[in-house]
């Protein structure tokens, strides 16, 4: 999902051994959308050619502080983006950064940033641990310079401590973290997303197909719509959304408890989790043997209905999912008045081109005062976007209509 899609980052590359990492970096921000132009110090050339993160950019790299054609690159570069992501960032772009100095084009977009500015500090543990580049790093953060790592471990030359680069992964995380939580939030999601396992005994569990994806995809665009989000998830094999906390659950009755405890607290629930109806009435505290009995019988108990729960809360708009094998519009329509939703979209999943664990969905949105908006088969990522879209407008109608006159 493009999450970053229109964020332009300037990203800052010096002369560190961790300078490679941030070929996967610029991979990871492009995949997400985001426009990426690199500036480099004269040292991080020893350690990366130009020409490799021009490529992996799509972008020429700025390098001189003055370019032949006249340009004044160090101020309309950072004017024109929305994070300076420096990284690696090494001790003496700290120290010079903490010192005001501006004697090279990156040195000098920092001087000139009024843009955020995250910075993932990589240089040997004996750089790191000096005083002078923790009182650097002092110094930036209470100048509200965001920082990343680093993280602790075995480094380049030989010695292992604080000092390595964070993962790309992880700098990619921090930033999207800073571009997708706007000033101005919205309030708080919270979304269920995937299965729920029940244990049969230490080894077995109930569950259903249910992939995550479209729960997932409802937690990025909500992130990328100006939400907080809170993402309780069953077990699935996808990465959660950047900008977004993630409440890893099993079962239902852990479910049901993050959702109470989260629900309370914000302005927004969808439950888009396929939720067990039933567990075993216990879990057998050893394996279950094949002792020559022709059959097995177990006794079912129902799971708390999380969504009719968390709906009686009037603080929040309670969006619930309806995934049905047939008479789709009129079991959500039930589903819908029985659980007191604000919205529920219902979706077909007898069919295998969309719905559980494939890329598509078409879905039907009935909203309480009976308005129904039919959603065509799209991927998810997209789907998600217009649902969440039809939550905000469906909250700005609200507010306008109770605000006084
Ligand atoms: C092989 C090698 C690896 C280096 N790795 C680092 C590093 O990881 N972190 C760091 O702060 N400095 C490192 N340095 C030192 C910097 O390259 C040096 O301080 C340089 O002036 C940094 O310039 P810049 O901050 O303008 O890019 C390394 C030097 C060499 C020769």
């Amino acid at each position: 999902m493009e999450y970053l899609k229109g964020k332009r980052i300037l990203l800052g590359v010096t002369g560190g051994i961790a300078a490679y990492k941030c070929c996967e970096l610029i991979r990871l921000l492009r995949k997400a959308g985001a426009g990426v132009r690199v500036v480099m110090t004269p040292a991080a050339e020893q350690f990366i050619t130009p020409l490799t993160l021009a490529t992996l950019s799509g972008a020429e790299v700025l390098r001189d502080l003055f370019p032949s054609g006249g340009s004044v690159d160090h101020i309309s570069s950072v004017r024109e983006a929305d994070l300076l992501i420096l990284a690696p960032a090494t001790a003496n772009t700290l120290a010079k950064m903490a010192g005001g100095i501006a004697d090279n084009l990156l040195t000098c977009c920092l001087l000139a940033a009024r843009i955020p500015v995250l910075a993932a500090p990589a240089m040997n543990c004996a750089m790191y641990e000096n005083p002078a580049t923790a009182a650097n790093i002092r110094t930036l953060r209470e100048r509200g310079v965001h920082f990343v790592g680093p993280d602790v471990g075995w480094q380049a030359c030989g010695e292992s401590g604080p000092g390595r680069m964070s993962a790309p992964e992880a700098i990619f995380r921090e930033a999207a973290d800073l571009l997708l939580r706007p000033g101005q939030i919205r309030g708080t999601m919270v979304i269920t997303a995937g299965p729920t396992e029940e244990p049969l005994d230490p080894v077995r569990t109930l569950t259903n197909r249910s992939s995550g994806r479209m729960g997932y995809a409802l937690a990025g665009a909500a992130a990328m719509l100006g939400w907080r989000v809170r993402l309780i998830s069953g077990p699935v094999t996808l990465d959660p959304p950047p900008a977004v906390d993630l409440i890893p659950v099993r079962t239902a009755a852990e479910m049901m408890d993050a959702a109470w405890r989260e629900a309370k607290e914000a302005d927004c629930f969808v439950g888009c989790a396929a939720v067990a109806d039933f567990r075993p009435d216990h879990a057998a505290r050893n394996k279950i043997k094949k002792c020559g009995e022709e059959s097995l019988k177990l006794t079912l108990v129902p799971n708390p209905d999380i969504i009719r729960t968390i709906a009686g809360l009037d603080t929040v708009l309670a969006v619930g999912f309806a995934a049905e094998t047939e008479h789709l519009a009129e079991y959500a329509r039930h589903k819908l008045a029985t659980k007191d939703l604000d919205l529920i979209v219902a979706n077909d999943v007898s069919s295998t081109e969309t719905g559980f664990g494939s890329e598509d969905n078409a879905a039907l949105m009935i909203f309480r005062d009976g308005r129904e908006v039919s959603l065509p088969r799209m991927r998810k990522e997209d789907m998600a976007l217009r649902i969440i879209s039809e939550i905000n407008d469906l909250l700005d109608r609200q507010s306008r209509e109770s605000a006084p006159v």
